[in-house]
């Protein structure tokens, strides 16, 4: 009777097993963060098709939070790959001493990790990885975005867009948060590319509002209600960047359209508001962020270590660094 039994069951409990899937979890430094969490979005998305259901685990902006989070998860799930959107990076090289101690890799997302931190030995060198934004591309994407608004460089003194009639091009810049590998290369290729383009580049205010909305629009108020003469605002997102549009729109006289009476702002990220706020003339442009394929190159790797799926050949809007992945992004502009 007992062997019986255990025949008609074995199948099914075979079956069961065979098909029982670890959950993969995402970690992320804050699920308010619009950017991130349409990644986590898409990163679900392209996992759901393969039968994974993914847990999100919201840091809320502290490290010690996100700690605990992920320790609790090496100890249930040992070898399932982490995917961690780090809150603060350099934390990095602590969370992949204890992943490396149980064997699991990770996959870093968005804040990258020293590359130091994921080299130093040869099993890091094979289980670190890391995938994000060109963001290099994106700064520089931003300022050709301008030049082509403000036209040749060496007319901008005589032009409209010289407001002040100084000759040099008025920038304030609006930044994500300190040591953010996005918020400083944006930053300084943004920048660069003005000067190598031949804009005479006079950087007149520089505040950091930690990629928020809320800030940016409190930032904006007080540049506004100071006087100070901006001719181009760059902000490292979109989210920014409508925050200062937030605020202009509130002193908007209704019959001059909104840049020629304000002056150009540029994002980065290409978020859905961010591309209506392009369509309706408040944003002069923007670059794409790209969402989905930075998390499809996630599911990508995720499968390749936990069913061996092999990797696909990745066109060149990919760059590729050992484990280290880069996602262009294009220009987004009322044009196209
Ligand atoms: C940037 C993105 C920002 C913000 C940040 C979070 O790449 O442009 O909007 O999401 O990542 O780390
Ligand atoms: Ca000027």
């Amino acid at each position: 009777m007992k062997n019986k039994t255990n025949l008609i069951f074995l199948p099914l409990l075979l079956l069961s097993c065979g098909e029982a899937k670890v959950n993969p979890c995402f970690f992320i430094y804050d699920l308010n963060d619009n950017f991130m969490s349409s990644l986590k979005d898409e990163f679900s998305l392209a996992l759901k098709e393969k039968g994974y259901e993914v847990t999100t685990y919201n840091a809320s902006r502290k490290q010690s939070t996100q700690n605990t989070q992920i320790g609790k998860e090496l100890e249930l799930n040992p070898k399932n790959p982490l995917i961690i959107n780090v809150v603060d990076r350099l934390s990095a090289s602590m969370i992949i001493e204890k992943a490396e101690k149980e064997d699991t890799p990770v996959l870093f997302i968005n804040r990258e990790p020293l590359k130091e931190d994921c080299t130093k030995n040869s099993w890091a060198k094979e289980n670190i990885y890391y995938v994000g934004a060109d963001s290099i591309y994106q700064g520089e994407a931003q300022s050709e975005i301008a030049s082509t608004y403000f036209g040749e460089a060496s007319n901008f003194p005589s032009s409209r867009f010289d407001k002040n009639s100084d000759g040099k091009l008025q920038v304030a810049l609006f930044r994500g948060e300190l040591s953010h590998q996005d918020a400083e290369n944006r930053s300084k290729y943004a920048l660069e590319k003005l000067r190598t383009i031949g804009f005479e580049v006079d950087l007149i205010n520089v505040s950091y509002c930690d990629w928020e909305k809320s800030l940016a629009y409190e930032e904006m108020k007080k540049i506004y209600l100071n006087g100070e003469n901006v001719e181009l605002l760059i902000c490292n997102n979109d989210e920014m960047a409508l925050g200062a549009v937030e605020y202009l729109k509130e002193k908007m006289d209704e019959n001059t359209p909104f840049i020629d009476q304000f002056f150009p702002i540029l994002g980065v990220d290409g978020t859905e508001t961010g591309k209506q706020a392009v369509k309706d003339g408040y944003l002069l442009g923007t670059v794409l962020n790209d969402a989905y394929n930075q998390a499809k190159i996630l599911s990508d790797i995720y499968l390749n270590i936990v069913e061996n799926t092999p990797l696909p050949v990745y066109g060149e809007e990919i760059k590729i660094n050992d484990n280290f992945y880069y996602v262009k992004g294009t220009k987004i502009t009322r044009n196209n």
